[in-house]
């Protein structure tokens, strides 16, 4: 029937959802493996007093029908264990699991390979390196712990990279911290996980864990200024950038854009996403982007731009040049 074919669908939507790149079942650092241990471990007790429950419910079911109930003693001692005692050692138990996984988590792995800091906005995440700014895209070396010092610059969001860590929130005028340790290169994406208004489900970040040279690359490439392009398209696009709105927010470093409301822009080609993860960084969005930002991401801070469209073709190439 049609009811075993729906749980039959759930139940692959869910086991398929288990390799995602954003799964707290697939843990790539000992912080997610702890708490994938801890979720199957409430997962098989609550498992059991389900069955254990439902099997007593068909049992009295099945065994009373048609007969006359009759008293029998022995009834408090079993309402005193099944009803008191049990339930309290199960509660018991797993609050100490869950005491001892919190423990573990708020405990440093290590001496952290260096200290960055997050911070949270409607709807994106600032991204502060020691020598450089970037938003929505964290580099790390793997096998090193990072450490994430988490601050907002407006609501509470809540950091959370399910196949790394445990969530985190930002609180305004309160400092958190957290640790990033992945033992598997690849990208793992990260969500907002405190309700923060129209934008939150769109307040998503990329954690990007490479090979130690690799990530020194990539931290000495972000560090540079952006270059002068030589091609003449995105040499205007540079002009554009400069003299119309976008300087007002926007900061590349190397031109006279040096604005603090918007993501810093610097490095904008190497990121793979853009919007903080609503859309693939590519010259067709980035256009629709720029053009109305508000039909991509409804509700976000960046208002329409109107450029002509040699401007615009200019600055998407621009864009893209900076890598
Ligand atoms: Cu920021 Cu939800």
């Amino acid at each position: 029937g049609g009811r075993p074919g729906a749980l039959l669908l759930l139940g692959v939507a869910v086991l398929t959802s288990c390799s995602s790149p954003q799964s707290a079942l697939d843990p790539a650092g000992p912080s997610a493996r702890r708490l994938e241990a801890l979720w199957w471990g409430l997962f098989a007790v609550s498992a059991v007093v389900w069955l254990v429950v439902l099997l007593c419910i068909v049992y009295a079911l099945v065994r009373r029908r048609g007969q006359e109930v009759k008293p029998r003693g022995g009834g408090t001692r079993a309402v005193v264990v099944a009803g008191l005692i049990i339930p309290t050692l199960v509660l018991v138990g797993t609050f100490v699991a869950t005491l001892s996984v919190m423990r573990a988590e708020a405990e440093p792995p290590d001496e952290p390979a260096l200290t960055i800091e997050v911070i949270g906005h409607l709807w994106w995440w600032e991204v502060r390196y020691p020598d450089f700014v970037t938003a929505n895209e964290i580099h790390i070396p793997v096998d090193r712990s990072v450490r994430v010092e988490l601050r907002t610059a407006d609501v509470i969001h809540s950091f959370w990279v399910p196949p790394l860590t445990s969530k985190t929130d930002l609180i305004p005028n309160m400092d958190n911290e957290l640790w990033l340790l992945a033992d598997e290169v690849g990208v793992y994406r990260g969500q907002c996980a405190e309700f923060c208004g129209a934008q939150h489900a769109g307040m998503a970040f990329l954690v990007i864990a490479q090979p130690a040279d690799e990530f020194d690359e990539w931290m000495a490439d972000q560090a540079r200024p952006a270059e002068t392009p030589t091609d003449p398209l995105a040499l205007r696009g540079r002009e554009v950038i400069e003299s119309q709105s976008c300087a007002a927010c926007h900061t590349v470093r190397g031109t006279e854009a040096d604005g603090d409301i918007g993501p810093d822009l610097t490095h904008f080609g190497s990121r793979r996403t853009l919007g903080a993860g609503v859309a693939p960084n590519d010259p067709g969005w980035l256009g629709g982007w720029i053009s109305n930002s508000q039909t991509i991401k409804p509700g976000n801070l960046m208002p329409p731009q109107p450029l002509a469209p040699e401007d615009l073709n200019a600055l998407i190439a621009y864009l893209e040049t900076l890598e």
